[in-house]
């Protein structure tokens, strides 16, 4: 039997193994997904299990995302640049197993938006992520791949300008009071910050500035109306909530492991929702 993990420390907030027993419920594959806590220390003997054999890969989260972009054999070359991944399979060589990482953030975002805002990208325009942490690096390398203009802003101005040096990807950086002059001209505005976790609204940051038409999201699913996003749905802006990527960002391992692509429904959409 095919069998898949996701690790993290602490584990037990994880949804991903509802979604992927979702998933092979649907499909009718006997496989398991477990949820399992890896504290930092004994991440490089979860490898050494994965290299063993034991699984087939699985997904990687919060704290390890970091060190596992360090402690795989083989990197994907499209999200190395992220230096952090989220999702683990294994590659046979002559060595025996080897395990490979790669980044589904990204695309789990992109897929997103594209699925819950048709258009978004038309034209190309300018986008622009608030924040500057962990979670912004794989959205605004993401944007850039789709937008022609990128901004990423920060309340501590040094660490966009870190990201955005370290993304090489003709991305700009500013602070928070860039947000007033930018908006006029903005077709998607990301939040990628913590904010909304704790309920808390984003001060200076004024959407009746936005063009009418603009997608206004947030990377956090609970709440799955952050304050952020109500304010932008009170305005009637286009809005984007979080829940989508954690669904999108999981396809891609369940394809690897599994062997089936997997589809994202209204159903598992549903089931995910009745436990936020
Ligand atoms: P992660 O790596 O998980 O994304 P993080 O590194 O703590 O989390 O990043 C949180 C982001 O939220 C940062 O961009 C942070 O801004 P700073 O770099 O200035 O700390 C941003 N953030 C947190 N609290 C904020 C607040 N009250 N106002 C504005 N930005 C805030």
């Amino acid at each position: 039997m095919t069998r898949a993990f996701v690790i993290g420390h602490p584990i037990a907030h994880s949804r991903s193994p509802l979604i992927h027993g979702h998933w092979l419920k649907t499909y009718g594959i006997p496989g398991s997904y477990e949820a399992i806590d890896v504290t930092p220390e004994a991440l490089p003997q979860f490898f050494d299990r994965i290299r063993a054999g034991e699984f087939a890969g699985g997904n990687v989260t919060v704290p390890h995302k970091e060190a596992a972009f360090a402690l795989c054999d083989f990197q994907d070359v499209d999200t190395c640049h992220l230096k952090a991944f989220n999702t683990l399979s294994t590659l046979p060589t002559s060595d025996g197993l080897m395990v490979y990482g790669q980044n589904t953030d990204l695309v789990g975002f992109l897929a997103n938006l594209d699925a819950a805002a048709p258009g978004w990208d038309e034209g190309r325009g300018r986008a622009i992520v608030l924040g500057a942490g962990g979670a912004a690096r794989a959205v605004a390398a993401g944007l850039a791949l789709r937008m022609g203009e990128v901004h990423v802003l920060n309340r501590t101005r040094a660490r966009a300008e870190a990201l955005v040096d370290d993304l090489a990807g003709g991305l700009r950086a500013g602070d928070l009071d860039d947000f007033a002059h930018l908006a006029e001209s903005a077709r998607l505005v990301v939040n990628t910050t913590t904010l909304g976790m704790h309920g808390t609204r984003f001060e200076g940051i004024d959407f009746s500035r936005l063009p009418r038409d603009a997608v206004v999201t947030d990377i956090v699913y609970v709440p799955l109306e952050t304050p952020f996003l109500a304010e932008a749905r009170r305005l009637g802006l286009r809005t984007v909530d979080g829940l989508g990527m954690l669904l999108h960002q999981a396809a891609p391992g369940f394809a690897l492991w599994f062997g089936v692509e997997p589809e994202v429904t209204a159903d598992l959409r549903r089931l995910i929702e009745a436990t936020l």
